[in-house]
C-alpha cells in the first residue's frame, strides 16, 4: 500500500550495492522506494561479491550497462583504487562508497558517507561541533573524519589496529590518534562520539558491543552509523546515561541521495515516508 507499482522496462536504468555480505543492506529497499515514488524506469539490486572478485564484478557491471553502484563493507578502499576519477571527499578520505559509470568509460568515485552523516546529524537537530572522537579507521571513518574536519571540527580517531588509525592521521593532517585501550577514559574531552565500526551490528563481529560511557561529558552527543539494530547497545547505553543520540539510519538515507541523482537523474527527498518505510524493515 505504501508503494506505487515499480516500472521496469527494457530501457530500465540499473544500479546496485556491492558488499560481502550484503543481505543486511537496506539500500535496495530505499532506492527502489524512490524509483517507485518518482515513477522512474529503473531497478536497484543487491550484489553480493567476495573481495577477490571485486574488480571483475565492477567491470562486469560496467560492461552490462549499469549506471553505477554503491559500495559497502569491505570494498570501500578497493573501490577507491579502482575509480579512474575521484571527487574531493573521496580523494581526501581514500575511500569510495558510490561508483558512477560514465558513458566515456570512466569510473567516477564519490565518498558520500561523511556528508550524509553530517546531514543526518543536522536533520536530527544536532549540528556537529567541538571535538569529535571516531571509533574506527576504516572507509566510513575516513569519510566521516574528512567531512567533520571540513566543517571545522577537531577530530580524533581510535582503532583496534593502531597502524590503521595512524595511516588515517597521515592522510588527514590535524587528526589526533587515541590508543584503543584509552578512549573510554579520555571521553570527557569530546562533544561528539561516533561509532564507525561494525561493532554492535547484528551479524557483526560483536553485536553486544556496549562500551562504558562513564566519563562522558553531559553535553556529549553519541552517534552510531550501524543501523541494524536501530538502537545499538552503544546508543542504549547513551540513552541510559541521558545523553543525546543520533541513529545510523539517517546517514544511510542521506548518503544515498547523491548516487541516486547521478544514476537516475532525480534529486530524491529524505522525507518522513521514506524514513518510516525503511524503519519498518529494521
Ligand atoms: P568500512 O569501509 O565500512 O568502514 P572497514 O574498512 O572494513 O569497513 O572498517 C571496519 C572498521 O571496524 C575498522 O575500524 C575495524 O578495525 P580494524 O582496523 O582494527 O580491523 C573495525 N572493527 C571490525 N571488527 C572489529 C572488532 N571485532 N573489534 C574492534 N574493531 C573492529
Amino acid at each position: 500500500a505504501l508503494l506505487p507499482r515499480q516500472i521496469i522496462t527494457g530501457k530500465a536504468r540499473l544500479a546496485g550495492v556491492l558488499g560481502w555480505p550484503v543481505s543486511h543492506s537496506r539500500s535496495p529497499l530505499l532506492h527502489n522506494y524512490w524509483l517507485a515514488r518518482y515513477g522512474i524506469d529503473g531497478a536497484y539490486v543487491p550484489l553480493p561479491v567476495a573481495p577477490a572478485q571485486f574488480a571483475e564484478a565492477v567491470h562486469g557491471l560496467q560492461a552490462a550497462g549499469f549506471r553505477g553502484a554503491n559500495v559497502t563493507i569491505p570494498h570501500k578502499e578497493a573501490a577507491y583504487a579502482l575509480a579512474t576519477e575521484l571527487d574531493h571527499t573521496a580523494q581526501r578520505a581514500g575511500a569510495v562508497n558510490t561508483l558512477i559509470f560514465e558513458a566515456n568509460g570512466a569510473i567516477r568515485g564519490l565518498s558520500t558517507d561523511g556528508d550524509g552523516f553530517v546531514a543526518s546529524m543536522e536533520s536530527a537537530g544536532h549540528k556537529p561541533q567541538g571535538k569529535a572522537l571516531l571509533l574506527g579507521a576504516g572507509g566510513a571513518a575516513r569519510s566521516v573524519a574528512a567531512a567533520l574536519q571540513d566543517r571545522g571540527l577537531h577530530v580524533a580517531v581510535t582503532n583496534r589496529t593502531d597502524a590503521r588509525a595512524h595511516a588515517l592521521a597521515e592522510a588527514l593532517p590535524g587528526l589526533d590518534v587515541v590508543p584503543w585501550a584509552m578512549w573510554e577514559q579520555q571521553l570527557g574531552a569530546y562533544s561528539l562520539l561516533v561509532n564507525t565500526t561494525s561493532l554492535g551490528m547484528e551479524g557483526g563481529p560483536d553485536p553486544m558491543f556496549r562500551p562504558s560511557l562513564h566519563h562522558a561529558a553531559p553535553h556529549l552527543v553519541v552517534a552510531d552509523i550501524v543501523y541494524v539494530p536501530r538502537i545499538t547497545p552503544l546508543l542504549a547505553e547513551a540513552e541510559q546515561k541521558g545523553l543525546k543520540t543520533v541513529e545510523g539510519l539517517g546517514m544511510l538515507l542521506h548518503q544515498a541521495r547523491l548516487g541516486f541523482r547521478e544514476w537516475f537523474g532525480q534529486d530524491p527527498e529524505v522525507d518522513a515516508g521514506l524514513e518510516a518505510y525503511v524503519r519498518a524493515s529494521l
